[in-house]
Order: structure tokens, then C-alpha cells, then sequence
């Protein structure tokens, strides 16, 4: 039915021999992926076209950026559209990152004209959302991620949602080292999903892929994806490690 996805984001690092040797140990483990099942590594932007030759002849293997701008083109030094990343054959593009949000002062508004800009190119989104550590202690992180998705998402007719892919990432989890538990994350999940059949109806719900990210790892990927909502994941730290990521990968089931 729908896509199960393990999406390895390296974020800021490597360089780009390290890069390609990371993805030649990762193919060079025979990992083979069933149907309906995809890996999409999301690299820094100066490694893409190199990424995307190495993966290129195997199937269910894509490429990523970690950003794209809000317009689509113009007089914005040091920034990439979401045009660029087509026209050298991107396939992804993760969105609203909680670091992008963070550190880069990324809004929902903002985020809803960079889903745009990539549904428009040809992109898909892999559209991050989830709450900090105060708003999961003061267990309001429903409504948080719910105003998250209705201000980025909700604009989107249910043709274009089609091509969007979900990650809850609970910033709090976030390279950290404390996963969500697989309860926490199969409710908010399952939320996630329910608020998407509120919107777009259930077979819209029942398609989109809802990936599960922070701290993500061999030890956990097996209970996490075990999840009835959880369909992959989204790995930062452990998808530097071909071995780890390649084992998270194979629990996709
Ligand atoms: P982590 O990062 O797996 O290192 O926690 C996940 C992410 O930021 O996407």
C-alpha cells in the first residue's frame, strides 16, 4: 500500500570522497529493497550529482537535499531552488528541519512556499514536523504539530499531497540519544494521520508515508517500524555509518 522509506539525512558533514564512500559501502552490502520500499539519501547540495550517478541503476535507491528556497528564482545569494535540485535530477527535498526552523528561522508560512516551490519542480517533499522538549512535557504536542501541518500542508490540493511524505521528528530526540518511545511515536503517528483523513479524507491518510526521526538506530528501528503509522524513518547520526544504516534499513520488513 503505501511507501515504506528510510531516509538518511548526513546534515553538515562529510566530504565528498567520504561521501562516496559511504554510499559505495552501503550498495556494496547487497542491501536489496522489495517493492514498495525506498532509500533516500539526502546529501549537502555540492554532492548530489555524485550521489545520484552512484544510485542511479539501483532500484528504489533516491537523492535528497536538505533545502530548498521559498522562491523560485532571483537575487538570493548562496541559496538553491527547487529548480536547480530538478534539473540535476533530485528526487526529495527535506523541508522544515527542526535545525532549519531553529537555527534558521524557518516559519510554517515559509515552509508552506517551499513546499511549493518543490511540488512545483517536481520535488518531493519530506515535510519534518514535531515539538520541542517543553510542549511534549506539557502534553500539548498534538496541537503543536497540528498547527504545523495545517499552516504548511493544508494549502495543498489531495493530488498534490500525494507526493508528500511526513517525518515526525521530536526535536527533543533529536541527536540526542533519547528515542520516542514506539508508543509515543505510533500516537503521534497515528494523530498525524488521523488529522490527514480529517483534511484530505482516509485514502489520502491510508497513502502518505509518515516517517519516524531522532536518534534513530539499529537497536530501535525494528520496534519503531514495527508501528502500525510508522512507515521508516528519518536518520541523522546513523546513516554516516553504512553498517548502521543498512541494518536500520533492513528492519523496514
Ligand atoms: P538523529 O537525527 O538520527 O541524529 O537523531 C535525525 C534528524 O535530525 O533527522
Amino acid at each position: 500500500m503505501r511507501k515504506k522509506i528510510v531516509a538518511g539525512n548526513w546534515k553538515m558533514n562529510l566530504t565528498l570522497a567520504q561521501g562516496e564512500q559511504l554510499i559505495n559501502d552501503i550498495l556494496a552490502t547487497g542491501l536489496k529493497l522489495t517493492e514498495g520500499q525506498e532509500v533516500v539519501i539526502c546529501t549537502p547540495f555540492p554532492y548530489l550529482t555524485k550521489a545520484k550517478a552512484l544510485l542511479k541503476n539501483y532500484q528504489g535507491f533516491y537523492v535528497g537535499a536538505q533545502n530548498c528556497h521559498s522562491e523560485k528564482a532571483g537575487a538570493y545569494t548562496g541559496e538553491v531552488a527547487a529548480e536547480m535540485l530538478k534539473s540535476i535530477d533530485v528526487d526529495y527535498v527535506i523541508l522544515g528541519h527542526s535545525e532549519r526552523r531553529e537555527y534558521f528561522q524557518e516559519s510554517n508560512a515559509m515552509l508552506a512556499k517551499k513546499v511549493d516551490q518543490a511540488l512545483a519542480s517536481g520535488l518531493k517533499p519530506i515535510f519534518c514536523c514535531g515539538e520541542p522538549l517543553e510542549i511534549r512535557q506539557a502534553e500539548t504536542q498534538n496541537a503543536y504539530v497540528a498547527k504545523q501541518l495545517e499552516e504548511s500542508l493544508y494549502h495543498l490540493t489531495e493530488e498534490q499531497l500525494k507526493d508528500v511524505v511526513i517525518a515526525y521528528e521530536p526535536i527533543w530526540a533529536i541527536g540526542t540519544g533519547l528515542t520516542a518511545s514506539a508508543a509515543q511515536a505510533q500516537d503521534m503517528h497515528a494523530f498525524i494521520r488521523s488529522q490527514i483523513a480529517a483534511k484530505y479524507g482516509r485514502e489520502a491518510a491510508l497513502r502518505i508515508s509518515i516517517l519516524y526521526g531522532g536518534s534513530a538506530k539499529p537497536g530501535n528501528a525494528e520496534e519503531l517500524f514495527a508501528c502500525p503509522d510508522v512507515d521508516g524513518g528519518l536518520i541523522g547520526g546513523a546513516s554516516l555509518v553504512a553498517a548502521d544504516f543498512t541494518a536500520i534499513v533492513s528492519k523496514l520488513g
